[in-house]
């Protein structure tokens, strides 16, 4: 690979950098540097040294292009340094997804989006990944009219020391948790996939109610998705449409440990939502890897869109 792009992965330590640093050695990705806080400066991890992610550090202009994962916070504080020294930002934070003007991008979905930054491309949640792979396809077919989602959400999505915690954590205190900002009505786990799903689909109207929970598994998110339609489509039409999509897998039982690990999005129990007369409405179930397609490899996939439209030139 040639020495373009340099990258540096910020947060590299954590539950979505260590998958990041993996992703990017089987990609074949060469000039990587990982960076984390002054807590774990000096360590390794997986072979390389890390760095403190000093404003200096991130201001020195010789990386290409920065894959963030350190938390909304940390984000704000550090990626505007990164910029500053000429790099592309790909933040995994929600610092940025709703910002307008900054591109939030699920490259199976809306990749040209990409190409249009300022510096910053945000990284969606990672149930809003998944459910937009599903949804595009079937949009683009039937035209969506109503979305609602029910989530089972495992605990990697909530950063390295959670999936300590359920490791030692006896089976009895197991139990289902809302571990999210609630505003009195709704979790921002809630807001965030109706209005990242709206912002990624360029729907701004679109009807999507979401309940997230989260499950005593390590990692994989699965969820169950009712979708209304426009157009009349059958399930065995949304069948055949949805095992002909990128980055989707047909699955009879998808469930977070089937897809652990796996770049794809599993999909499956897809039928006829019976309480919407005629063929209007459908029923589905998901499982996606939050670490790699609900984090890492979507914003790898990103990179990937910016080193190839940089080649083409
Ligand atoms: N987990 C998921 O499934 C998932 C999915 C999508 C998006 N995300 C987003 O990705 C981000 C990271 O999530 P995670 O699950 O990987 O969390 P995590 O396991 O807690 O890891 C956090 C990482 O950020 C670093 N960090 C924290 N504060 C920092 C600072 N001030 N300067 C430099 N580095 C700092 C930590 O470094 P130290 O080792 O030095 O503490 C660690 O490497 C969050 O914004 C999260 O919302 C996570």
């Amino acid at each position: 690979m040639a020495s373009y792009p340099r990258i540096g992965v910020v947060g590299g330590t954590g539950a979505v950098g260590t998958v990041t640093l993996g992703l990017l050695r089987d990609r074949g990705y060469e000039h990587v540097r990982v960076f984390a806080s002054a807590r774990s400066a000096g360590t390794e991890v997986h072979g390389y040294l890390v760095e403190e992610a000093t404003t200096e550090a991130l201001e020195r202009g010789d990386i290409d292009i920065f894959l963030f994962s350190v938390g909304t916070g940390a984000s704000l504080a550090l990626v505007p340094h990164a910029v500053a020294g000429g790099a592309i930002v790909v933040d995994k934070s929600s610092a940025y997804r709703l910002e307008p003007g900054i591109p939030l991008v699920v490259p199976e979905v809306n990749p040209n989006r990409a190409l249009e930054h300022n510096g910053i491309i945000a990284n969606p949640n990672c149930c809003t990944i998944p459910l937009t792979c599903v949804l595009k396809p079937l949009h683009d077919r039937a035209g969506l009219k109503r979305v609602r989602v029910a989530t089972y959400q495992s605990v990697s999505g909530a950063g390295a020391k959670a999936m300590d915690k359920l490791a030692h954590e006896a089976s009895k205190d197991h139990d289902l948790r809302m571990d999210w900002e609630f505003d009195g009505v709704e979790f921002d786990e809630e807001s965030k996939l109706r209005e990242e799903t709206r912002k990624i689909m360029e729907l701004p109207n679109l009807a999507i109610q979401a309940t997230c929970v989260r499950v005593p598994v390590m990692v994989g998110h699965a969820e169950t998705v009712w979708i209304e339609t426009e157009e009349p489509l059958s399930a065995a039409d949304a069948t055949s449409i949805l095992g002909a999509a990128p980055s989707i897998r047909l699955d009879e039982f998808p469930s977070p440990g089937k897809a652990a690990g796996e770049d794809e999005v599993l999909v499956g129990r897809i039928r006829q939502d019976t309480t919407v007369e005629g063929n209007y409405g459908l029923t589905l179930h998901l499982a996606s890897d939050n670490l790699r397609k609900g984090a890492a490899l979507n914003a790898i996939q990103i990179a990937d869109l910016l080193v190839s439209a940089l080649a083409s030139r």
